[in-house]
C-alpha cells in the first residue's frame, strides 16, 4: 500500500509545476472553482499509476495543479465514491497520496439532506463536526505509519478555519449554517425514518461522501475545512421527495456563494 502510495505520488512530483501545500477536493457545489483556477497541469486520473478507475463511462476525473488568487493549489476534479463499489482504500487513495506530496490543508465540499429544522434549501453549513456511518472504516487493516493506530478525532474540522470562514460569510453578506455532517453509504437517499434517527443522533445533514477522506487526512495530519450545501430537506414531518436532478439544480444555485467563501478563505488560510 504504502509503495503504491509512494509510486503514485513520484508519477505526481515529476509534473507538479510547483509545491502547494492547499488541496480542494471539488465535491458538488465547488465545481466553478476551477474557472478561478490558474490552471498549469492538467493530469486525467486514468493517467495515474495507481489511481481507481473510474466506474462512470466518460467521467472526467483529473488533478489540476495552478494557481488561486496567486497561491499554489492542487485540486482534484471528481472524487470517488463508496456507493460506485470502490473500497475505502481506494476512496482515500487520493488523500495518502497528498500528504506524500506535501499537502498541509485540505478544502472538501459535498452536497447533502438538511434534517435540522432551522435549515433551507440552497443553505450553506460549514461542517463543524461528523458521525461516521459508512459500513466499512477507512482506516480498517495494518496502520499506515502516516499517523497513529488509534487517532484521535476531537477536531476532525479546524475550529480557526471555521472561524475564518464565518467572518468572511459575514464579510460577504453570505447566510451559513453550522452542523454536523452525518456520512452514509447511499446510494438510496434516506426514508423519513432514517432522516428522523439521523436526527436524533445529533446530525443536521445528511450525504454520501466526504467523511472517509478527512478521516483519512486527519491522519496524515492535514487539517480540515469541509462546506455542505443543502440540497434537500428530510425535516420531521415534512416528508418530501427527493431526486439526484433537485439535488444538482439546488447545487447549482447555491454555488456562487459557496465558491465565493471557499475561494476567500483558500486565499487567506496559511
Ligand atoms: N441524503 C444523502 N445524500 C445526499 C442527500 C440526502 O438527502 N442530498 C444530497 N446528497
Amino acid at each position: 500500500m504504502l509503495e503504491k502510495i509512494q509510486e503514485t505520488a513520484a508519477f505526481i512530483r515529476e509534473r507538479m509545476p510547483a509545491q502547494p501545500t492547499t488541496a480542494i477536493v471539488l465535491g458538488t457545489g465547488l465545481g466553478r472553482l476551477t474557472e478561478e483556477i490558474d490552471v498549469d497541469v492538467e493530469i486525467n486520473y486514468s493517467d495515474i499509476p495507481n489511481f481507481p478507475v473510474s466506474t462512470v463511462q466518460g467521467h472526467k476525473g483529473r488533478l489540476l495543479f495552478g494557481r488561486l488568487g496567486g497561491k499554489d493549489i492542487m485540486a482534484m476534479q471528481g472524487r470517488f465514491h463508496f456507493y460506485e463499489g470502490y473500497d475505502m482504500k481506494q476512496v482515500t487513495f487520493p488523500i495518502r497520496v497528498m500528504r506524500e506530496l506535501g499537502i498541509k490543508t485540505l478544502f472538501v465540499s459535498n452536497a447533502s439532506g438538511g434534517m435540522n429544522p432551522d435549515f433551507s434549501i440552497g443553505d450553506l453549513m460549514i461542517i463543524r463536526d461528523h458521525i461516521n456511518l459508512f459500513p466499512e472504516h477507512p482506516l480498517h487493516g495494518p496502520n499506515i505509519p502516516y499517523g497513529p493506530r488509534f487517532p484521535d478525532m476531537h477536531e476532525a474540522y479546524d475550529k480557526q478555519l471555521i472561524a475564518m470562514a464565518e467572518t468572511i460569510a459575514d464579510e460577504l453578506g453570505i447566510k451559513v449554517q453550522k452542523g454536523v455532517y452525518v456520512g452514509v453509504q447511499g446510494p438510496t437517499f434516506e426514508t423519513p425514518s432514517e432522516y428522523r434517527c439521523y436526527h436524533i443522533l445529533g446530525g443536521d445533514a445528511v450525504g454520501m461522501s466526504t467523511v472517509p477522506e478527512v478521516i483519512v487526512a486527519r491522519h496524515c495530519g492535514i487539517r480540515v475545512f469541509g462546506i455542505s450545501v443543502i440540497t434537500d430537506l428530510g425535516v420531521e414531518g415534512k416528508p418530501v421527495e427527493v431526486s439526484h436532478e433537485e439535488v444538482q439544480l439546488a447545487a447549482d444555485a447555491a454555488q456562487p456563494l459557496m465558491t465565493a467563501i471557499m475561494r476567500e478563505l483558500i486565499i487567506r488560510a496559511s
